[in-house]
């Protein structure tokens, strides 16, 4: 078993990462959390058919009470009224305040049970199980909560760490190829900001991180995970080093936005944002062109990358529009060597489009 801290004084919790980890996942609540007076589960219908007997039997033998609710998948899902109709059904059930929510799927599952775990009669406990890579690797760590609305992605939302994460990686034997590899260019992004030596056992052999061989992916999350809990163990609420996690989110944000979030999956934006955020950063001579076409070529070789064929001036003004754009001028994570990163701002425009138009020659190639 992996033991790995995430430190924020009185906050602080522990990610515990094991294959088999959900047989025993009453257990390890018991232990990190005593007998909540209810365990409420919140999942997706098809994580609960692939998974839910598993997680369901391991709390009953550890006789924690449960009540299992599930919400429908899809971001378009990832409403107010998503979390209205959870919050309901607890009050319903009698859920109080030594009541625990455990978050069971992918990101989307985290992100709202855990918001309705901060609100619920001003927050209760949330623990986070991930099922998919993207949410193992990034979104069950940190303790960003929250929903979409019509006007933009995660614009409601709340800071709640969890008590505990626990990953098993077994449960990634079901996530379709697509949705894998998605998460896995995430897992090259720790490598790139502050992991070189992940980075270039990528390099060595993707296939072995792609075929999902058992020991590579449990290298591949732990040393993710290590990356994201030392990240945010340093700044809990993005004022400075979390800045780095968003390395190839810039323009990778804007290019999910420009397929109006269909097109590309969160990751695969990534994917290409990472390149164009290594071709920026040598264009502007921050980034050693060699770097740059090492990280270009490793992604390329994680692929397919679905193609894009975006409008260079509208990935610009989305860029300009971004939540995380401060006063209309847009900083850049860029990497100055493999594990290491500097924040960029006052990039001419000219220059993102040069490399926009870049991805477009790359994409159809
Ligand atoms: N809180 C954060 O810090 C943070 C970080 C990154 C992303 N996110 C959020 O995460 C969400 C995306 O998460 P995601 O990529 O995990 O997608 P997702 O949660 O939408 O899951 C994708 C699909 O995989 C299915 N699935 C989940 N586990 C499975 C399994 N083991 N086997 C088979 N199918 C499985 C789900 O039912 C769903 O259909 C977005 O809403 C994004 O905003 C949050
Ligand atoms: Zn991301």
């Amino acid at each position: 078993m992996k033991k790995i801290a995430v430190k924020l004084g009185a906050a602080s919790y522990d990610v515990l990462i094991a294959n088999r980890l959900l047989r025993d996942a009453g257990k390890y609540l018991r232990a990190k959390c005593g007998v909540p007076s209810k365990c409420v589960v919140i999942t997706s219908p098809r994580v609960h058919k692939l998974w839910g007997v598993g997680l369901e039997r391991s709390l009953r033998a550890a006789k924690l009470p449960f009540i299992t609710l599930t919400m429908p998948d899809g971001e378009q899902n990832k409403t107010i009224a998503t979390v209205d109709a959870l919050v309901r059904q607890m009050a319903e059930a009698g859920v109080d305040r030594s009541s625990l929510v455990i978050a069971f799927g992918g990101g989307m599952v985290g992100d709202v049970a855990g918001f309705a775990a901060a609100i619920y009669m001003r927050g209760i406990r949330v623990v986070q199980i991930p099922t998919t890579l993207l949410a193992q690797v990034d979104a069950s760590i940190g303790g960003k909560t929250g929903v979409n609305l019509s006007s933009g992605k995660n614009l409601v939302g709340s800071f709640h760490q969890p008590t505990v994460v626990l990953i098993d990686p077994d449960v990634l034997s079901t996530l379709p190829a697509r949705e894998y590899r998605a998460g896995f260019f995430e897992v090259i992004k720790c490598g790139i900001i502050r992991d070189a030596k992940l980075f270039v056992a990528i390099e060595r052999n993707p296939q072995k991180f792609l075929k999902r061989d058992d020991p590579a992916v449990m290298q591949a999350i732990s040393a993710s995970v290590g990356v994201k809990a030392d990240v945010v163990s340093r700044d809990e609420r993005e004022g400075g080093l979390r800045r780095i996690l968003n390395f190839g989110h810039t323009i990778g944000h804007a290019l999910e936005a420009d397929g109006d979030y269909k097109r590309l999956l969160h990751g695969e934006a990534v994917g290409w944002g990472m390149i164009a955020a290594a071709q920026l950063g040598a264009n502007i001579g921050v980034t050693p062109q060699k770097i740059a076409d090492r990280i270009t070529d490793v992604v390329l070789r994680c692929g397919p990358l679905p193609n894009i064929g975006s409008d260079p001036a509208t990935i610009l003004r989305l860029i300009q529009s971004d939540k995380k754009t401060q006063r209309g001028v847009p900083h850049f994570v860029l990497t100055t060597g493999i594990g290491r990163t500097d924040i960029v701002s006052g990039i001419p425009a000219a220059a993102v489009r040069k490399v926009v138009a870049t991805l477009n020659k790359m994409s159809a190639r």
